[in-house]
């Protein structure tokens, strides 16, 4: 056995239920969105977390008993009423496959694909004939027509809620958009999704999460997350020996390949996250696809490349900065043990404040949950030849 066979078990897909045994953890998130799908009449959830932390797997999940799931993407748009186009559009077209509903949901896309082209070419016609330099009225542009979208999506929930008893819609992708981005469009279409019997849930960026929870304790001033979502469901970072499992299940028929090492150091890279696990390690398999095994060299080698080049503009540090770093390789622990840490290398306590400052912000130093450590992403690199003194 090679390593090129290892290549293709080392994919970042997210899983579903036909991959599900190489799923680990999360038993009870699942259980919470199911409950959610299952018990709750309507309204709009979330699953919320940093991106590759598995939002798109737990939604692919997603089961409810007499009920129609099904999971659509909505993209970023400019303005409400292409948000909503887009969103009729998309569940038009994953209805077309349930047959009682498909014969509706095709004519209502086929409608929205109409409206859609002719607003757009005749935006287009006026661009070409403006910069001609040509007046126009703006009220003879022909407008999207929202009442008449609204009615439609009304009416193909409505239908679908009649024939399925309940209908739960996952909107995957939004968690790619910048915080700002999403309020906009969850505002675009927060009043169009409320209707019995139709829940909702959202994949939603990290930063949308700590402003949800600020939000409902009241911490800030002018919150209305807390309207917008009955519930959120946040998905911590993995724990170093899930994300050391994740790898082993992929791998397992082959494991002989890999070094016990190489598996530890891939799980200290990740800090949590399984797609960077599984990237780092179908790097160093794939940068050393002629080798017949891999080891620790191999893996540190592929790191140290890889941290080079992604943090080139973070690696020029001064010389307390590095001290501090030397002094922290396996340290955890709160802010105060941590000055405490750095004190003891000879560090005054007013600057080792700024040190983690600027630690942090470099990504080096992790703060989650009030505890700091060393990013893994540095822990087994060569820091002296790496870091660069100013
Ligand atoms: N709990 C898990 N167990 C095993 N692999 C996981 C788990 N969660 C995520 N992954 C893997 O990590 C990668 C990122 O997951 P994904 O669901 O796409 O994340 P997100 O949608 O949050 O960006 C995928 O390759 C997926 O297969
Ligand atoms: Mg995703």
């Amino acid at each position: 056995m090679s390593l090129r066979n290892l290549v293709k078990h080392l994919v970042d897909k997210p899983l579903d239920l036909e991959s599900r045994n190489l799923l680990v953890d999360r038993e009870k998130e699942i259980q919470i969105l199911n409950r959610f799908a299952e018990f709750q009449s309507y309204g709009v959830y979330g699953v919320a977390g940093e991106t590759g932390v598995g939002k798109t797997t737990v939604l692919n999940f997603v089961e409810a008993k007499d009920a129609c799931v099904k999971k659509i993407n909505i993209t970023l748009r400019e303005s409400v009423d292409s948000i909503l186009y887009d969103l009729i559009y998309n569940l038009a077209r994953a209805l077309e496959v349930e047959g009682e509903i498909a014969k509706e949901a095709r004519q209502i896309r086929e409608w929205i694909t109409e409206e859609v082209a002719s607003v757009r070419g005749f935006v287009l016609g006026v661009s070409m004939v403006a910069s001609a330099s040509v007046n126009f009225q703006k009220s003879q542009l022909p407008r999207f027509n929202f009442f008449a979208a609204r009615e439609k999506l009304a009416e193909l929930i409505e239908k679908t809620v009649q024939l399925k008893r309940k209908l739960i819609l996952l909107i995957d992708e939004l968690d790619k958009e910048k915080k700002e981005d999403v309020l906009r469009t969850l505002d675009a279409i927060k009043s169009q999704i409320l209707f019995e019997n139709l829940v909702v849930i959202l994949a939603l960026p990290y930063s949308i999460y700590r402003e949800y929870s600020a939000d409902r304790m009241r911490w800030n001033e002018a919150g209305n997350l807390e309207n917008i979502f009955k519930d959120i469901v946040f998905l911590e970072p993995l724990s170093k020996s899930d994300i050391k499992e994740l790898l082993i299940r992929r791998i397992h028929e082959h494991l002989e390949l890999v070094s016990q090492e190489v598996l530890e150091i891939a799980s200290d890279f990740a800090d949590g996250n399984p797609r960077d696990a599984i990237w780092i390690l179908n790097k160093t398999v794939f940068e050393n696809v002629g080798e017949k095994r891999i080891s620790k060299e191999h893996i540190v080698r592929t790191i140290e490349k890889l941290v080079g080049e992604y943090f080139a503009h973070q690696l020029t540090l001064t010389e307390n900065q590095r001290k501090a770093l030397r002094a922290l390789t396996d340290f955890t622990g709160s802010k105060e043990d941590l000055v405490f840490e750095l004190q003891k290398s000879g560090i005054k306590r007013t600057t080792a404040y700024s040190i983690i400052e600027q630690l942090v912000q470099k990504k080096i130093l992790l703060l989650r949950n009030g505890v700091y450590r060393l990013s893994g992403k540095f822990k087994h690199v060569d820091m002296d030849s790496l870091f660069q003194i100013r």
